[in-house]
Formats: C-alpha cells, structure tokens, sequence
C-alpha cells in the first residue's frame, strides 16, 4: 500500500504512545525504514507487520488496532491535504458511503498504483443502511468499521454498525448493518 497509510499509522501510534513505543514497534516489524514516502507503494506485508507489532507491543488485538486507525484515517486525511476531496465526497453520512467509489477513482490520479476496496450500498432508508466491501486484500473489515464510525464523527451522526457476513468465515465478501441517526 501506498506509504501513506503506513505513515498515518506511524503518526497515530506517536500522537497516542509516544515516539519510543513507535521505534519499538519499528523494531518488533523487523522494519529498517526510516520515514515513510506517502506517494511510494510499500509491500502490503509491511502494513501488516506494523499492525501485529503495535498489536503485540500494546497488548491490543489487531482487529482493535484496525479500527482505531480506521477511525483515525479519517481525521488523518483531511487534514493531510485531502479535504477538499472528503468534502466533495458527500454532505451526509449516506451520501458519502455511497461515494466512497468515486472518491477512490478521483485518488486514482494522484495514486497511480491504486488497489481501491469497492464498496457497495443496498437497502438504503433514512436511518439505515447494508454496505457491502470488497477488496482485493485480507484481513482489513475491522478498518472499516473504524472507518464508517470515523466518517460518523465526522457527520456528527450516531453510527451503530454490525458485520452481518464476513469472507473470514467463508461469504465471498464483507457485509455491514449500519443503523445511522444525525444529531440536531
Ligand atoms: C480523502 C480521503 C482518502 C484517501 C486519501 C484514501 C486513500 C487510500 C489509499 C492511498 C489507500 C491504500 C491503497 C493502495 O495503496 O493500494 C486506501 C485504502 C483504503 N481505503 Fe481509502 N482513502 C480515503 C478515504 C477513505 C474512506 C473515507 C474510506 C471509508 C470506507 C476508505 C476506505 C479504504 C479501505 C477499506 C482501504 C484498504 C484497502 C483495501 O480494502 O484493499 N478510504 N485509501
């Protein structure tokens, strides 16, 4: 994946645990990088490595470390010179799921090497929703659940969302419940 996102991780982990937990965590990947170059494609295994680092050095489960990097990319974005694209994104937390494609297609032309996840919205309500995901990598559900209660924060929206189908456990792709109200 592009360095960015190893990068958003880096920055999470120093923001939260501070700069000598994030050298331990380097270390426990096996990783000898010193800075991430957010436009440059790093094997996916290195993303992976940092996730069941910091998972093992935190004493935190990597489906947690997922989702609150999930959560945190969201911020992390916008304030990284992405704004403006999550602004056009959508005004509203239905809007926005159902332009996560087109959101990625748009990246697609500062990221050349793009591997975009698809999403997919059905059964949509005013208060709910089912979004499908795919992907052409493993393991990254619990991301999105950190992602969509990101996108929540962002909308000041209550989010209440389940995984209702998982390919973990045999179903050709991911699926979420989500149950949505916005603040007044
Ligand atoms: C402007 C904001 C965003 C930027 C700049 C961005 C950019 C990226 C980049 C660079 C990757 C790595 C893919 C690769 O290197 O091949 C990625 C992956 C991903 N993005 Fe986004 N993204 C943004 C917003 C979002 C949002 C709001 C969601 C919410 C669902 C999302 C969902 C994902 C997921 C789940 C992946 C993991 C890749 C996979 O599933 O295969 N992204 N994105």
């Amino acid at each position: 994946m592009y360095g960015l996102v190893n990068k958003a991780i880096q920055d999470m982990v120093c923001d939260r645990f501070g700069e000598e937990t994030w050298e331990e965590i380097k270390k426990k990947a096996q990783l000898d990088v010193d800075v991430f170059i957010s436009m440059d494609g790093y094997p996916d295994d290195v993303t992976h490595r940092l996730v069941k680092a910091a998972s093992e050095i935190l004493a935190i489960s990597s489906s947690e470390i997922l989702q609150a990097f999930g959560e945190y990319w969201v911020l992390y974005t916008a304030k990284e010179g992405y704004g403006e694209m999550m602004d056009m994104a959508g005004e509203n937390l239905p809007e926005f799921l159902q332009n996560l494609d087109s959101l990625h297609a748009r990246l697609g032309l500062t990221f050349p090497q793009l591997q975009p996840p698809s999403f997919d919205c059905t059964e949509i309500e005013d208060d709910s929703l089912n979004l499908h995901y795919q992907s052409t990598r493993e393991g990254l559900a619990p991301m999105v659940i950190g992602l969509v209660k990101g996108l929540g924060a962002r909308f000041n929206t209550e989010v209440d969302i389940k995984q209702t189908s998982s390919r973990e456990q045999g179903s050709d792709r991911d699926e979420f419940s989500i149950d949505y109200k916005e603040n007044e």
